[in-house]
C-alpha cells in the first residue's frame, strides 16, 4: 500500500490515479483544505490533517505501508513571504512529524515533492542540480529545510528518499476525469484559459523588460501526467536494490515564455485572450528552465506529454468540462 499524501490535490490526484492504473493499492492522506474529495480515486481516504500525529498513527497502523508520496503542503510563493509561519508550519514541521512517525513504523522509503525554486536568482540556465541552493522566499525555505532534513534522515536512519525538484506543472489528465482546480489560482496557463472561458475579462503579464528575447519571463512546463509517471519510477527506483536516495530536477529542459504560452492559448481556444502588462512581481527569475539529464539517466524517464499544445489542449478540455 502506498500513503499519498495530498493525493485529493492537482499533482497528488494525477499520480493516484497513475498508481491506480498500475496496480498499485493507494491511500490518500489529505485534509482537502486546498484538495477535492472528487479526485480522489481511490476507496481508501483519510480525511486527515497532517499535524494530527495521533491520526497519522492510527494510518501506518490500519494500512500495511510500503512508502510515502508526500505532497501535501502549501505553495503560494507570495503568501509565503506574509505568512511565512503558515509555510514552516505545514511544509517543515508538520513533514518532520511524518518522517518520524515513518521512522516509527519502519516505512523507509519517501519521495518528496521540492521546487525549482530552492535555487532563488539563476547563475546560469539550465539549471542542474549542482546549481547553488539560495532560497528567496519562506515556500522554498521550507523546501529546502525538508531536503536537508532528508539527507540527515538517509544517513542517521537509512531513510531512502528521492527528491523531485518540480519545474512548472501543468495540463490535466488526458481523459478529462480530472485537472488543476487551485483557489485562488496563481498558474499562467489555467489563468489564461479562464479569460478564453469569459470568466475573467483580461490576464496581466507581469514585466515585458525581462532580458529575454519577447521580454517576458521563460518557464519550464511539464505536463502533470509526466509528473505523475515520473513519480512511479521513483517509487521503482526506491523499491530496486541501487535505490540510493537522490535528488532530481523534473523539468522537460525547454522553456518557453509567458507571451508564447498565452499566444499558443489563443491558438488552441480560438478565443483573443485580452491581456495588459504591468510592472514585474518581485522574486521573478528572468528564465527557469532544467537540465534534466540525471532524471533521464537515473529513472528512465522521458517526458511524453510535454509538449506545449498537447499541455494547453488537455487543460482546455479540462477547463471546459470542469467537475470541480
Ligand atoms: N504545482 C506546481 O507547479 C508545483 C511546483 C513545484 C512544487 N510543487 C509542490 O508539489 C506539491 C503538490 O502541488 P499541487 O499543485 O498539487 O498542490 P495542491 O494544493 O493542489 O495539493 C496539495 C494538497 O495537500 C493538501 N494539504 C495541504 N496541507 C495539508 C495538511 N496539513 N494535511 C493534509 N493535507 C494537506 C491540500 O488539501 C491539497 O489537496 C506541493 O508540495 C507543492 O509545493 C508544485
Amino acid at each position: 500500500m502506498i500513503l499519498v499524501t495530498g493525493g485529493a490535490g492537482y499533482i497528488g490526484s494525477h499520480t493516484v490515479k497513475e498508481l491506480l492504473r498500475i496496480g498499485y493499492e493507494v491511500v490518500v492522506l489529505d485534509n482537502l483544505s486546498q484538495g477535492h474529495r472528487e479526485a480522489v480515486l481511490t476507496p481508501h481516504f483519510e480525511q486527515v490533517d497532517l499535524q494530527d500525529q495521533k491520526a497519522i498513527r492510527s494510518i501506518f497502523k490500519k494500512y500495511s505501508i510500503d512508502a510515502v508520496i508526500h505532497f501535501a503542503a502549501f505553495s503560494i510563493v507570495g503568501e509565503s513571504n506574509l505568512l511565512p509561519h503558515k509555510y514552516f508550519n505545514n511544509n517543515t514541521k508538520n513533514t518532520l512529524q511524518l518522517l518520524d512517525t515513518m521512522i516509527e513504523f519502519g516505512v523507509l522509503k519517501f519521495v518528496f515533492s521540492s521546487t525549482c525554486s530552492i535555487y532563488g536568482n539563476p547563475e546560469y540556465v539550465p539549471l542542474d542540480e549542482k546549481h547553488p541552493i539560495r532560497p528567496i522566499n519562506a515556500y522554498a525555505e521550507s523546501k529546502r529545510m525538508v531536503e536537508s532534513i532528508l539527507e540527515y534522515y538517509n544517513n542517521a536512519y537509512a531513510l531512502k528518499s528521492v527528491r523531485l525538484r518540480y519545474f512548472n506543472a501543468c495540463g490535466a489528465d488526458l481523459d478529462g476525469q480530472i485537472g488543476e482546480s487551485h483557489d485562488p489560482e496563481t498558474h499562467l496557463i489555467p489563468l489564461a484559459l479562464k479569460v478564453a472561458k469569459g470568466e475573467k475579462p483580461h490576464l496581466n503579464i507581469f514585466g515585458t523588460d525581462y532580458p529575454t528575447p519577447d521580454g517576458t519571463c521563460i518557464r519550464d512546463y511539464i505536463h502533470v501526467t509526466d509528473l505523475a509517471d515520473a513519480h512511479i519510477k521513483a517509487l521503482e527506483y526506491l523499491k530496486s536494490a541501487s535505490g540510493e536516495s537522490i535528488t532530481l530536477n523534473l523539468g522537460t529542459g525547454s522553456g518557453y515564455s509567458v507571451k508564447e504560452v498565452i499566444e499558443t492559448c489563443r491558438e488552441v481556444t480560438g478565443h483573443p485572450i485580452p491581456t495588459i502588462e504591468i510592472t514585474r512581481r518581485e522574486g521573478d527569475p528572468s528564465v527557469l528552465v532544467a537540465q534534466s539529464q540525471l532524471v533521464k539517466d537515473k529513472l528512465n524517464w522521458i517526458p511524453k506529454n510535454s509538449n506545449l499544445k498537447t499541455i494547453i489542449h488537455s487543460a482546455w478540455q479540462w477547463e471546459v468540462n470542469r467537475r470541480f
